[in-house]
């Protein structure tokens, strides 16, 4: 009894040691960048409406193609803010990204009347979120630009396959994602190459049209050789548009199928009540109330176990 009531309370505080790291993280890429230039008074109202439309960012919970466009305010003051998520990140994670980014980005930035900023831990947690004193709605914006990388050097006898495989798979994508329907304006697929397979996925913001959406992804792989090379993996972010390619299947299997399950969630579950015996109805009950809070912290908690552990590259903005 004792002990069960134990595993059942380091069940507990584990959740929220993790739920701890998550707000404590960083956000992976930032820019406070000014393209119209300037800054704001931290007591106007441009001030009030950019808080305005960060919390409003995401109330709209039908949503579910991962893009958010809101706008706060009026004439000068107005604050446009937008985000995007990966598209097979779940409603519930993509906003809980956003929630906390928004939280993040403006600290960082402080009075700056833009800003961009974003997470990507390759796995369960990813989203990019945006504000600035201008409509972006439909403009296609490749800069700034983010990039991270493997270490890993692809082997130097496939090099020069690599990296003719690596483009004419992302080139199709581009084809493939401009011209897909909004909003999901994204295309993932694999390559066969001598050395194996190689996953790509191009994605723009739903809001560009085809013409735009093309010249976005054109543009960003003209930064691969900044970026990747020969590296095994990279990606590419803008705001308006990213690509990814790697050898591994990880994110191209979860983008090609359905918001994953949450079968692990329920495995916890089982677990704790097989351990807990003697508290089975207590524990029930419990679970009963809690189950849905636990499904969303859990999706977004795990994987930051090890944060950004194949992150090894550098990230580079300008
Ligand atoms: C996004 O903002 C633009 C410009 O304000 C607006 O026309 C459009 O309807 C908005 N879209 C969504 C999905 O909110
Ligand atoms: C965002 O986080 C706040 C607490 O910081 C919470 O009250 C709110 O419900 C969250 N919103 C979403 C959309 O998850
Ligand atoms: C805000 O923008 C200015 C340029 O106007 C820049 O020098 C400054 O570094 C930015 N602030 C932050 C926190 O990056
Ligand atoms: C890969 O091909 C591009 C041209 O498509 C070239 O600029 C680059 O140098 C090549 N990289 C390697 C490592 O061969
Ligand atoms: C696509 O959008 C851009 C930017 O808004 C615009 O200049 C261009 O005319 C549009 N192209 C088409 C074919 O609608």
């Amino acid at each position: 009894m004792a002990s069960a009531t134990l595993v059942f309370f380091i069940f507990l505080i584990s959740i929220h040691f993790f739920t701890l790291t998550l707000s404590q993280l960083h956000l992976q890429y930032n820019n406070c960048y000014v393209p119209n230039g300037g800054t704001f008074d931290p007591t106007g109202p441009y001030k009030r409406n950019l808080e305005q439309v960060l919390n409003t960012l995401t109330t709209d919970t039908t949503i579910t193609s991962g893009f958010y466009n809101s706008s706060a305010g009026t004439g000068t003051n107005t604050v446009y803010a937008r985000a995007l998520c990966r598209p097979d990140m779940s409603s519930e994670t993509c906003r809980d990204c956003i929630n906390v980014t928004r939280e993040i980005l403006p600290t960082l930035c402080q009075n700056n009347r833009s800003a961009i900023g974003g997470y990507d831990d390759d796995k369960d947690i990813n989203c990019m979120l945006r504000y600035a004193d201008y409509n972006q709605f439909g403009i296609m914006e490749d800069k700034p630009y983010f990039y991270v990388n493997t270490l890993k050097l692809v082997d130097n006898q496939y090099v020069d396959e690599f990296n003719r495989t690596r483009k004419s798979l992302l080139d199709k994508l581009i084809i493939q994602a401009a011209a897909a329907d909004s909003p999901d304006k994204y295309a993932a697929d694999f390559a066969v190459a001598s050395f194996g397979r190689i996953y790509g996925l191009v994605q723009c913001t739903p809001d560009l049209n085809e013409t735009s959406c093309k010249n976005c992804l054109d543009i960003t792989m003209t930064r691969m050789t900044d970026c990747c090379d020969t590296k095994q993996g990279g990606r590419v972010y803008t705001p308006s548009c990213n690509f990814r390619y790697a050898l591994n299947a990880d994110f191209f299997k979860r983008v090609t199928r359905p918001p994953k399950e949450k079968n692990h969630t329920v495995i916890i579950i089982v677990s704790v009540i097989v351990s807990v015996v003697t508290l089975v109805t207590l524990v029930g009950i419990v679970i009963f109330l809690k189950r849905k809070k636990w499904e969303e912290e859990d999706e977004n908690i795990l994987p930051l176990i090890k944060p950004f552990e194949e992150l090894v590259g550098q990230i580079t903005q300008s």
